[in-house]
């Protein structure tokens, strides 16, 4: 029997309208180099990654011109440009698209375009903690804050208790054939994690890192860019 191998799929499809760029966020410039690509050189750069699949809207008009510059992304990345209207919808896309090339037992690491601070170290740990799992796991975060639930008028309803409560991140880490049936089964979900839950199945909660955190507002872009320059 084959060795099951390691796939990555990001979906990059969002218009990020919270960012208020001109641009999908995935396509502004962080440290010199759009966000997208940080994260498909990290893939690429990932030895353990057979190959990476992003998955943008129909009607991107960016990402050509992102790959044109990048040819040493040629056999490493393929592009499917069969975004759906929600993050869970283009994952399964995704997933859909790229069933010549994977096998059932294969790994799929599904991962934000709007994580660029993803490391292959980080690749690295999730792999090893989760490859000989059964079901599959994710990096996250344990919540170190103080938890308030607010209500409509923005004040205190409850302090909600953070013993045993994680953040989740991204990559998310699946075997081909449960994630696709997972999703497929799935009331809209916003991280894989949720879809094989629901199935009943426990993934392994595997410490990311804060600087794998996802940019969604225009204050994070400067926060990102001191962690990948940091890298530079
Ligand atoms: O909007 P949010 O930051 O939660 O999106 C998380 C990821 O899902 C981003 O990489 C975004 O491009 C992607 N996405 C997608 N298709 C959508 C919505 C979001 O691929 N319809």
């Amino acid at each position: 029997m084959t060795p099951p191998r390691f796939f990555g799929l990001i979906p990059a499809a969002g218009a990020g309208a919270r960012m208020g760029a001109e641009c999908p966020k995935q396509y502004v410039p962080l440290a010199g180099k759009l966000m997208l690509m940080h994260v498909l050189d990290t893939f690429a750069f990932s030895s353990k990654i057979a190959h990476t699949f992003v998955v943008v809207s129909a009607e991107d008009g960016y990402i050509e011109e992102a790959l044109s510059g990048a040819k040493h992304l040629d056999d490493r990345v393929t592009v499917i440009f069969e975004g759906g209207a929600s993050r869970h919808q283009s994952v399964l896309n995704g997933l859909l698209a790229m069933r010549q090339q994977v096998g059932d037992g294969d790994w799929v690491l599904v991962h934000d375009a709007a994580r660029p601070g993803l490391t292959s170290g980080l690749i690295d740990r999730l792999i090893d903690a989760v490859q000989s799992d059964e079901v599959g796991g994710l990096l996250a975060l344990p919540v170190v804050d103080t938890l308030k639930r607010g209500d409509t008028e923005g004040r205190v309803e409850a302090t909600v208790a953070r013993d045993g409560l994680w953040a989740a991140q991204t990559p998310q880490m699946f075997r081909y054939a449960l994630l696709r049936r997972a999703l497929e089964q799935a009331r809209e979900v916003t991280d894989e994690a949720s879809a094989i839950e629901a199935l009943g199945l426990r993934p392994k909660l595997v410490e990311g890192s804060p600087r794998n955190f996802k940019v969604t507002l225009p204050h994070d872009v400067a926060l990102a860019e001191l962690h990948l320059k940091g890298d530079a």
